[in-house]
């Protein structure tokens, strides 16, 4: 079976995705300097898997470190995880998202052309769509300038890839736009680690439950939705997995650009979130209404359909699923991976 090196495989949307590829025959490789991560996961993903997989602790922005793999393993493909990935940061720090994500992925897709391999699948994200014009949104949709440099970092690797593929036409550059992953492995065993105070709602949610945080706030309740609160796609974390694993089987070796949106199709506003995971819990979650977030979109949903009809993949998860599964991983791990 093919070997697939795993940049920013410790992370969150990574680990899960080694788990998977290796349940489909795969050889996955790992690659992570470990900025966002913790070596616990690599232990984690031995227990889940039945065996180790092989790791290589590496700065992807370091052309002898990616070398160094490619030297040393024949890479069949990439799937590329490893970047920077908090909005409001990037703002702070717009060189530091810029080097790490764009730069970054520079340097790899230059590795990768000069070791032969030819097939690319990055980790884009709904962000590319900025205020959505009509939902849901299609592959079609226009991309906007982003309201972020985290999120500008995403198209200029999209468009990277795309004119390296246009000068190279054997390449295979699969895009996938993520919408918002939840939840975490039914094992419990790995799932999201933020440090610090979350910046997004599912994590914020699970450490309200397990009593690190007091309350969640809810940012806007006026918002032009049914319940003034925004809504989003969220996906369990292992049907993204999942989409991967099906990216990679129609995929490796057919030259093109493939882009695809992975979500359910199904929006839920941060209110629905709340009950959902209140149900779970057994009682309600402590909550509060806060001003709007600046740079929130009202609604985002995808049309998942693409994926569907030519991937074969489909999102099976519910939002109980979804629900469930991060209050387990949190509740077994109350303080993340530092246990
Ligand atoms: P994560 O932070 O958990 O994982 C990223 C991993 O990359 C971490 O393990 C980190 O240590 C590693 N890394 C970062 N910079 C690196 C570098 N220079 N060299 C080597 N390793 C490096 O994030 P995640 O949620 O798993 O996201 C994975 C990818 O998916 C990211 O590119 C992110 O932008 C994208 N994405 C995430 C979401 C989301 O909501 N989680 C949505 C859309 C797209
Ligand atoms: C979801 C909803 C918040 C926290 C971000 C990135 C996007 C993509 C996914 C990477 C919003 C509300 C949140 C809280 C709240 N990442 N919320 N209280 O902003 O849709 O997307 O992650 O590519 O690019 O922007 O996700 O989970 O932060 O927020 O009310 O404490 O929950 O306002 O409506 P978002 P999120």
């Amino acid at each position: 079976m093919a070997t697939i090196l795993v940049t920013g495989g410790a992370g969150y949307i990574g680990s899960h995705t080694v788990v998977e590829l290796v349940k489909a025959g795969y050889d996955p490789i790992i690659f992570d300097n470990f900025s966002n991560a913790k070596p616990a996961v690599l232990d984690r993903i031995k227990q889940i898997c039945g065996r180790r997989v092989p790791f290589y602790a590496g700065d992807i922005r370091v052309y002898d470190q990616l070398a160094q793999v490619f030297a040393q393993n024949k890479i069949d493909g990439v799937i590329h995880f490893a970047g920077l990935k908090a909005v409001g940061e990037s703002v702070n720090k717009p060189l530091e998202y810029y080097d790490n994500n764009v730069n970054g992925s520079r340097v790899l897709l230059q590795v990768m052309r000069d070791y032969g391999c030819k097939n690319f699948i990055f980790s884009s994200s709904s962000t590319v769509y900025g205020e959505p014009d009509a939902l849901p949104l299609t592959e079609q949709s226009p991309i906007k300038r982003a309201n972020s440099p985290y999120g500008q970092t995403k198209i200029d690797i999209e468009y990277m890839a795309q004119e390296l593929q246009h000068a190279h036409p054997d390449f295979s550059v699969v895009l996938l736009r993520y919408f918002n992953p939840v939840g975490a492995h039914e094992s419990g065993l790995i799932g999201e680690d933020p440090q610090g105070i979350p910046n997004n709602l599912m994590p914020y949610i699970t450490q309200v439950a397990v009593g690190r945080r007091e309350c969640l706030s809810i940012f806007g309740n006026d918002y032009p939705t049914p319940d003034g609160t925004c809504i989003r796609d969220y996906i369990h974390v292992v049907d993204l997995a999942l989409g991967h694993v099906a990216a990679l089987n129609h995929c490796l070796d057919k030259a093109g650009v493939h882009i695809y949106n992975l979500g359910t199709g199904v929006g839920y506003s941060v209110s629905d979130m709340v009950k959902a995971f209140s149900k779970v819990l057994g009682h309600e979650l402590p909550h509060k209404f806060a001003p709007r977030r600046a740079g929130d979109v009202v609604a985002c949903y995808a049309d998942a359909s693409k994926a569907k009809n030519e991937l074969g993949w489909v999102a099976t998860h519910t939002l109980d699923d979804m629900c469930r599964d991060a209050y387990n991983w949190q509740k077994n791990n109350p303080n993340g991976y530092d246990d």
